[in-house]
Protein backbone atom coordinates (compact mmCIF):
# COMPACT_ATOMS: atom_id res chain seq x y z
CA UNK A 1 0.00 0.00 0.00
CA UNK A 2 2.64 2.55 1.08
CA UNK A 3 4.66 2.01 -2.24
CA UNK A 4 1.59 2.32 -4.30
CA UNK A 5 0.80 5.69 -2.71
CA UNK A 6 4.23 6.65 -3.41
CA UNK A 7 4.20 5.91 -6.78
CA UNK A 8 0.60 7.32 -7.38
CA UNK A 9 1.95 10.25 -5.40
CA UNK A 10 5.04 10.45 -7.51
CA UNK A 11 3.52 10.56 -11.01
CA UNK A 12 0.67 13.12 -9.64
CA UNK A 13 4.01 15.83 -9.01
CA UNK A 14 5.45 14.89 -12.06
CA UNK A 15 2.11 15.55 -13.78
CA UNK A 16 2.16 18.93 -11.96
CA UNK A 17 5.93 19.56 -12.64
CA UNK A 18 6.28 19.09 -16.21
CA UNK A 19 4.47 22.08 -18.18
CA UNK A 20 6.74 24.10 -15.94
CA UNK A 21 9.69 22.21 -16.65
CA UNK A 22 8.92 21.41 -20.47
CA UNK A 23 8.25 25.11 -21.31
CA UNK A 24 11.50 26.42 -19.27
CA UNK A 25 13.50 23.72 -21.43
CA UNK A 26 14.91 25.67 -24.62
CA UNK A 27 15.16 23.36 -27.59
CA UNK A 28 17.52 23.51 -30.49
CA UNK A 29 14.86 24.69 -32.39
CA UNK A 30 14.36 27.59 -29.61
CA UNK A 31 17.31 28.76 -30.05
CA UNK A 32 17.28 28.76 -33.59
CA UNK A 33 14.11 30.63 -33.92
CA UNK A 34 15.15 33.34 -31.49
CA UNK A 35 18.77 33.59 -33.42
CA UNK A 36 16.74 34.07 -36.94
CA UNK A 37 13.82 36.84 -34.77
CA UNK A 38 15.84 39.37 -36.24
CA UNK A 39 17.50 38.29 -39.58
CA UNK A 40 16.45 39.92 -42.67
CA UNK A 41 14.75 36.65 -43.85
CA UNK A 42 13.69 34.61 -40.84
CA UNK A 43 11.49 32.17 -41.98
CA UNK A 44 14.12 31.14 -44.46
CA UNK A 45 16.70 31.52 -42.25
CA UNK A 46 14.63 29.00 -39.19
CA UNK A 47 13.99 26.31 -42.04
CA UNK A 48 17.82 26.83 -43.85
CA UNK A 49 19.31 26.11 -40.12
CA UNK A 50 16.78 23.20 -39.14
CA UNK A 51 17.61 21.34 -41.87
CA UNK A 52 21.66 21.45 -41.19
CA UNK A 53 22.39 22.22 -37.25
CA UNK A 54 22.46 19.28 -34.85
CA UNK A 55 21.99 19.54 -30.87
CA UNK A 56 24.89 22.42 -30.47
CA UNK A 57 23.50 25.76 -31.53
CA UNK A 58 26.04 27.99 -30.32
CA UNK A 59 25.99 31.39 -32.78
CA UNK A 60 29.31 30.11 -34.50
CA UNK A 61 27.71 27.38 -34.93
CA UNK A 62 24.92 28.60 -37.10
CA UNK A 63 26.83 31.03 -38.58
CA UNK A 64 28.65 27.99 -40.37
CA UNK A 65 25.39 26.20 -40.73
CA UNK A 66 24.28 29.24 -42.46
CA UNK A 67 27.37 29.80 -44.87
CA UNK A 68 27.68 26.10 -45.65
CA UNK A 69 24.13 26.21 -46.86
CA UNK A 70 24.67 29.37 -48.81
CA UNK A 71 27.57 27.92 -50.40
CA UNK A 72 25.62 24.91 -51.52
CA UNK A 73 23.24 27.07 -53.05
CA UNK A 74 26.20 28.90 -54.52
CA UNK A 75 27.70 25.57 -56.44
CA UNK A 76 24.56 24.66 -57.86
CA UNK A 77 23.57 27.91 -59.16
CA UNK A 78 26.77 28.02 -60.44
CA UNK A 79 26.47 25.22 -62.57
CA UNK A 80 23.30 26.34 -63.86
CA UNK A 81 25.03 29.35 -65.25
CA UNK A 82 27.32 27.39 -66.75
CA UNK A 83 24.46 25.35 -68.64
CA UNK A 84 22.33 28.51 -68.81
CA UNK A 85 25.14 30.20 -70.61
CA UNK A 86 26.17 27.56 -73.24
CA UNK A 87 22.05 27.54 -74.22
CA UNK A 88 22.65 31.84 -74.55
CA UNK A 89 25.37 31.68 -76.64
CA UNK A 90 23.59 29.23 -79.04
CA UNK A 91 20.23 30.73 -79.22
CA UNK A 92 20.15 33.30 -82.42
CA UNK A 93 16.87 35.36 -81.10
CA UNK A 94 18.53 36.12 -77.65
CA UNK A 95 19.79 40.03 -77.25
CA UNK A 96 23.01 41.19 -76.83
CA UNK A 97 21.92 42.38 -73.45
CA UNK A 98 20.78 39.36 -72.11
CA UNK A 99 24.38 37.24 -73.37
CA UNK A 100 26.42 39.59 -71.32
CA UNK A 101 24.00 39.89 -68.26
CA UNK A 102 24.48 35.91 -68.31
CA UNK A 103 27.86 36.51 -68.89
CA UNK A 104 28.64 38.42 -66.28
CA UNK A 105 26.31 36.38 -63.69
CA UNK A 106 28.89 33.76 -64.72
CA UNK A 107 31.49 35.68 -63.35
CA UNK A 108 30.14 37.03 -60.21
CA UNK A 109 28.82 33.21 -59.47
CA UNK A 110 31.99 32.23 -59.25
CA UNK A 111 33.50 34.63 -57.77
CA UNK A 112 30.22 34.29 -54.96
CA UNK A 113 31.73 30.83 -54.36
CA UNK A 114 35.02 31.49 -53.78
CA UNK A 115 33.78 34.00 -51.26
CA UNK A 116 31.68 31.98 -49.24
CA UNK A 117 33.82 29.53 -49.14
CA UNK A 118 36.84 31.60 -47.81
CA UNK A 119 34.41 32.75 -45.18
CA UNK A 120 33.48 29.34 -44.35
CA UNK A 121 37.32 28.08 -43.91
CA UNK A 122 37.94 31.09 -41.93
CA UNK A 123 34.89 30.28 -39.65
CA UNK A 124 35.89 26.68 -39.20
CA UNK A 125 39.60 27.74 -38.61
CA UNK A 126 38.67 30.63 -35.67
CA UNK A 127 41.88 31.42 -32.94
CA UNK A 128 41.49 33.28 -30.23
CA UNK A 129 45.02 35.81 -30.86
CA UNK A 130 42.94 36.69 -34.45
CA UNK A 131 39.50 36.24 -33.93
CA UNK A 132 39.00 40.03 -34.60
CA UNK A 133 40.77 40.32 -37.96
CA UNK A 134 39.58 36.99 -38.85
CA UNK A 135 35.59 37.58 -38.46
CA UNK A 136 36.33 40.94 -40.30
CA UNK A 137 37.31 38.83 -43.02
CA UNK A 138 34.61 36.62 -42.87
CA UNK A 139 32.22 40.31 -42.89
CA UNK A 140 34.36 41.04 -45.92
CA UNK A 141 34.19 38.22 -47.94
CA UNK A 142 30.31 37.73 -47.11
CA UNK A 143 29.14 40.63 -48.22
CA UNK A 144 31.11 41.15 -51.41
CA UNK A 145 29.38 37.83 -52.11
CA UNK A 146 26.05 39.51 -51.15
CA UNK A 147 26.82 42.32 -53.33
CA UNK A 148 28.23 40.34 -56.33
CA UNK A 149 24.38 38.32 -56.62
CA UNK A 150 22.83 41.77 -56.14
CA UNK A 151 24.69 43.15 -59.59
CA UNK A 152 23.62 39.98 -61.06
CA UNK A 153 20.38 40.39 -60.50
CA UNK A 154 20.99 44.14 -61.60
CA UNK A 155 22.08 42.89 -64.60
CA UNK A 156 19.30 40.66 -65.45
CA UNK A 157 16.67 43.09 -64.20
CA UNK A 158 18.39 45.66 -67.24
CA UNK A 159 18.20 42.91 -69.90
CA UNK A 160 15.03 42.53 -72.03
CA UNK A 161 15.10 38.80 -71.70
CA UNK A 162 12.25 36.74 -72.64
CA UNK A 163 10.12 37.12 -69.55
CA UNK A 164 9.61 33.80 -68.10
CA UNK A 165 13.46 32.61 -67.93
CA UNK A 166 14.12 35.76 -66.80
CA UNK A 167 12.50 34.95 -64.13
CA UNK A 168 13.35 31.81 -63.26
CA UNK A 169 17.31 33.40 -63.53
CA UNK A 170 16.20 35.72 -60.89
CA UNK A 171 14.44 33.77 -58.90
CA UNK A 172 17.16 31.26 -58.17
CA UNK A 173 20.22 34.33 -57.79
CA UNK A 174 17.26 35.68 -55.30
CA UNK A 175 17.12 32.92 -52.92
CA UNK A 176 21.02 32.87 -52.61
CA UNK A 177 20.80 36.88 -51.92
CA UNK A 178 18.65 35.95 -49.34
CA UNK A 179 20.46 33.27 -47.98
CA UNK A 180 23.66 35.43 -48.06
CA UNK A 181 22.07 37.98 -46.26
CA UNK A 182 20.83 35.77 -43.52
CA UNK A 183 24.89 34.13 -43.23
CA UNK A 184 25.81 37.67 -43.08
CA UNK A 185 23.58 38.77 -40.57
CA UNK A 186 24.62 35.22 -38.47
CA UNK A 187 28.10 35.97 -38.96
CA UNK A 188 27.61 39.42 -37.44
CA UNK A 189 26.06 37.78 -34.46
CA UNK A 190 28.74 35.63 -34.22
CA UNK A 191 30.94 39.17 -33.63
CA UNK A 192 28.61 41.01 -31.88
CA UNK A 193 28.48 38.14 -29.02
CA UNK A 194 31.95 38.39 -28.36
CA UNK A 195 32.68 42.23 -28.76
CA UNK A 196 29.56 44.09 -27.34
CA UNK A 197 28.86 47.59 -28.85
CA UNK A 198 30.48 49.84 -27.56
CA UNK A 199 27.24 52.23 -27.69
CA UNK A 200 25.08 49.54 -25.99
CA UNK A 201 27.06 49.49 -23.12
CA UNK A 202 27.62 53.16 -23.11
CA UNK A 203 23.65 53.14 -23.18
CA UNK A 204 23.61 51.36 -20.03
CA UNK A 205 25.68 53.68 -17.93
C1 LIG B 1 27.32 21.35 -45.74
O1 LIG B 1 26.19 21.22 -46.58
C2 LIG B 1 26.16 20.00 -47.31
C3 LIG B 1 24.97 20.05 -48.25
O2 LIG B 1 23.79 20.44 -47.60
C4 LIG B 1 26.10 18.83 -46.36
O3 LIG B 1 26.11 17.63 -47.09
C5 LIG B 1 27.29 18.90 -45.42
O4 LIG B 1 27.20 17.88 -44.46
C6 LIG B 1 27.38 20.24 -44.73
N1 LIG B 1 28.60 20.30 -43.96
C7 LIG B 1 28.64 20.75 -42.72
C8 LIG B 1 29.96 20.72 -42.04
O5 LIG B 1 27.65 21.19 -42.15
C1 LIG C 1 36.99 25.39 -50.59
O1 LIG C 1 38.22 25.54 -49.89
C2 LIG C 1 38.87 24.33 -49.61
C3 LIG C 1 40.07 24.64 -48.74
O2 LIG C 1 40.83 25.68 -49.26
C4 LIG C 1 39.24 23.63 -50.91
O3 LIG C 1 39.88 22.42 -50.64
C5 LIG C 1 37.96 23.40 -51.72
O4 LIG C 1 38.29 22.87 -52.97
C6 LIG C 1 37.22 24.69 -51.92
N1 LIG C 1 35.93 24.41 -52.54
C7 LIG C 1 35.42 25.20 -53.48
C8 LIG C 1 34.09 24.81 -53.99
O5 LIG C 1 35.97 26.20 -53.89
C1 LIG D 1 15.25 43.86 -59.80
O1 LIG D 1 13.96 44.21 -60.19
C2 LIG D 1 12.93 43.86 -59.28
C3 LIG D 1 11.61 44.22 -59.88
O2 LIG D 1 11.44 43.60 -61.12
C4 LIG D 1 13.17 44.59 -57.96
O3 LIG D 1 12.20 44.21 -57.01
C5 LIG D 1 14.56 44.24 -57.42
O4 LIG D 1 14.82 44.99 -56.24
C6 LIG D 1 15.61 44.53 -58.46
N1 LIG D 1 16.85 43.99 -57.95
C7 LIG D 1 17.95 44.72 -57.79
C8 LIG D 1 19.14 44.03 -57.21
O5 LIG D 1 18.00 45.90 -58.11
Amino acid sequence: MQTRNSITFLVFSLLLISPTFLSAAKTPQDLIRSSCAQARYPTLCVQTLSNQVGPTTKPLNLAQAAVNATLTHALTLSVYFNTLQSHVALGPTVSNRLRVAVSDCVEQISDSVTELNRTLNELRHLRMGTFEWQMSNAQTWASTALTNGNSCINGLNRSDAEKKMKLEVKRRVTDLSMLTSNALYLINRVSDSRNPKPHSSNSKN
